[in-house]
């Protein structure tokens, strides 16, 4: 990106949070002036959120970076926080989760429950040979031994590397060997769209590459049949079930390695983000408190993501659960039996505060309004997004739809490397624009600037840079702490600022909005313009439900905006009318050169669009590399359907 961004759209919609949910925030705008302070104190208040067995000596230790190290000197046990303190403070007969699997299957699990079981879990683990510091690697079904097998890695201080169960044999053999992995954790298989899907074989190949693995510990979720190795493999229910649930949890260095997780990584080698303990707790826990307005007496809180990504590690495990939140957790898809299934959950459990992705929102909105109208969704208070830039369009559907016209929805920006949510409205404070991710949080510093790293401004656009240390950031790349500088820190390294990659412009009110990633900005006849508001601007015409965006070689512009779109249910539009909206709403400049009509755009597993492939096409390449792809067969559709010409 040579230049800044166009700030192209224009948004005057304003939603204030509602009266009574301001009146009783957890958090308010005297937050912000607290941090603005003394931001290492106000960082200092928060850790003190939580219950330490030994105080820091420092909050902040910066004088290497960027090798950040927080709470130096103090203790704590994460899987304590969670679990024991809520016990000893007499909630443990409050349900920490409703489960339900796909089948309709249920399970209800107090906090005294999972405790119980971590306990086990912890004493079950010691029994085959973890100890503090091993490396532990999770590939689970969305089933409550997923979150047990964290938070008993946790109490232990073994470092956990979840692995997505949707990943390939290779994924997961390059993970647990770049950890070194001692024992994987999994299970005989989850359900996914209404069958067993199976994880123990993809093990079974993966660890006969990886002889760094003892012992293969194995949930029975599905009954399905599974190859047995005697003296590696060993049951959940055998050595879990009669452990001890005796277990005291002994403290760890604020600075123990908690965990490590993967970044896709969709070209190079993937990279191992590791997250520590106080500082990570800290900054999960207390911005699910914040952003969320959790009050762990009233609400149900339900963040959909798999806990194979960040989302869940945060906002499943360890943020709810240090709150001593109830929550729903839920293992299947979204359209398993039927494409009301999230609805009927909210209605089951009334579900006050849902967190899940655009990708799932453009979906809900494409299946229909009717769906969702079907349920009783008024339970519902509060609204949270996050994954992807969300399209205003389908932050109004997501308010009007899902949220009544009441909820606030708070646009969480973050990643797996910032450990915790960095920017987002307040929701008792702040007046939100649709599509926008509003401002960073209290005790959050973010900027964004242009190529010589100076702000831009108000009406700017340019990077996105972290430019202060925060409580959850990543300490370093597994393994690999060159790379860790050269990926984050180079770009601004005589400012030393983090940048991870996104482009965002600052409106005139001073509001953040993202932009995507930097590599997808395209260069059309010496314009910057962001595929992301041409994506908006698509998915703002009544017929269009999604839309990826990407520039494409062309011989006068340079590059050409070539569009790729899902229509909504039933609706019909022919390309010329898509093209002439897009100019009238973004300029002629952002006319696309060509609109295409699919059914499915090409996804990672997370639900993030990949534009690399569709350039591909665009550009009529051999197609690239799509084993990150969540089903590969899009592909051979989309190219079928361009060659066809329709
Ligand atoms: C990338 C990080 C954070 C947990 C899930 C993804 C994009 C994430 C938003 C948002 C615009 C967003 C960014 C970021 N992203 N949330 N609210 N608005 N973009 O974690 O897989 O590490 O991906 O997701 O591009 O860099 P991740």
């Amino acid at each position: 990106m040579s230049e800044t961004l166009e700030n192209l759209l224009q948004e005057d919609r304003l939603f204030p949070p509602p009266a009574e949910l301001a009146a009783n925030a957890n958090v308010t705008a005297s937050a912000f002036d607290d941090a603005a302070a003394d931001r290492l104190a106000f960082w200092a208040d928060k850790a003190h959120r939580l219950d330490w067995s030994k105080e820091w000596d420092q909050v902040l230790d910066w004088s290497n970076p960027p090798f950040a190290k927080w709470f130096v000197g103090g203790r704590l046990n994460i899987a304590y926080n969670c679990l024991d303190r809520h016990v000893l403070n007499g909630i443990g007969d409050r349900v920490a989760i409703h489960w339900e699997g796909e089948p309709g299957d249920t399970r209800t699990i107090t906090y005294a429950d999972l405790h119980t079981e971590v306990c086990r879990a912890a004493n079950a683990l010691t029994d085959l040979g973890v100890t503090a510091g091993d490396r532990v690697a999770i590939y689970m079904p969305m089933i409550p031994e997923a979150a047990v097998a964290m938070l008993a890695c946790a109490r232990i201080g073994a470092t956990h590397s979840v692995v997505f169960g949707g990943f390939s044999k290779d994924a997961l053999a390059g993970r647990i060997r770049d950890a070194s992995a001692k024992v994987v954790i999994t299970a005989d298989g989850g359900y996914r769209r209404g069958a067993p899907s199976a994880l123990k074989p993809t093990v079974d190949e993966s660890v006969a590459e990886c002889p760094t693995i003892e012992k293969v510990l194995v949930v029975r979720r599905t009954g399905q049949d599974v190859d047995w190795q005697d003296g590696r493999d060993v049951w959940w229910h055998d050595v879990v079930d009669n452990a001890s649930s005796e277990h005291e949890a002994q403290a760890f260095d604020a600075e123990h390695p908690l965990f490590i997780l993967y970044t896709s990584g969709t070209t190079a080698k993937p990279k191992g983000i590791l997250h520590t303990t106080g500082g990570y707790l800290t900054q999960a826990s207390y911005t699910h408190h914040a952003v969320f307005d959790l009050k762990p007496e009233n609400d149900v809180y339900w963040c959909t993501a798999d806990i194979g990504w960040v989302t869940g590690h945060s906002y499943i495990v360890y943020g709810p659960l240090s709150n001593g939140a109830t929550q729903v957790m839920y293992e299947g898809t979204p359209d398993t039996p039927h494409r009301g299934r999230f609805w009927e959950i909210v209605e089951k459990y009334k579900v006050t505060i849902l967190y899940t992705a655009p990708t799932a929102i453009r979906t809900f909105a494409k299946w229909g309004d009717d769906i969702p109208a079907q349920f009783d969704l008024s339970s519902l208070r509060l609204l949270g997004s996050v994954g992807e830039p969300i399209n205003p369009e389908a932050w109004m559907w997501y308010r009007e739809h899902i949220g009544g016209d009441r909820c606030p929805i708070v646009d969480t920006w973050w990643q797996t490397e910032t450990g915790a949510i960095m920017v987002s409205p307040l929701p008792g404070v702040t007046v939100t624009k649709p599509g926008s991710a509003m401002g960073p949080l209290p005790g959050i510093s973010a900027e964004v600037v242009d190529d010589a790293g100076n702000p831009v401004g108000n009406g700017g656009g340019g990077y996105l840079v972290l430019n202060e240390p925060w409580p959850s950031m990543l300490r370093t790349i597994w393994g690999d702490d060159d790379r860790f500088i050269e990926t984050y820190w180079s770009r601004f390294a005589a400012q030393g600022y983090y940048f991870a990659g996104d482009g965002a412009k600052k409106d005139d009110d001073g509001a953040l909005w993202l932009l995507g990633r930097v590599d997808d900005v395209m260069l059309v006849s010496g314009h910057n313009i962001s595929t992301t508001e041409v994506e908006s601007a698509l998915v703002a015409h009544a017929a269009v439900a999604e839309a990826a965006v990407v520039g494409a070689t062309d011989p006068t512009t340079g590059q050409a905006i070539v569009a790729f779109v899902i229509l909504r249910g039933g609706a019909e539009v022919d390309e010329a009318t898509l093209r002439e909206h897009v100019a009238k709403t973004l300029g002629p400049i952002c006319k696309p050169r060509s609109i295409q009509v699919v059914a499915e755009l090409p996804k990672t597993r997370s639900g993030k669009i990949m534009r690399r492939l569709l350039r591909d096409i665009a550009e009529k390449r051999t197609m690239g590399d799509v084993t990150t792809l969540q089903d590969s067969s899009v592909m051979d559709l989309i190219s079928a359907g361009v060659q066809a010409g329709k």
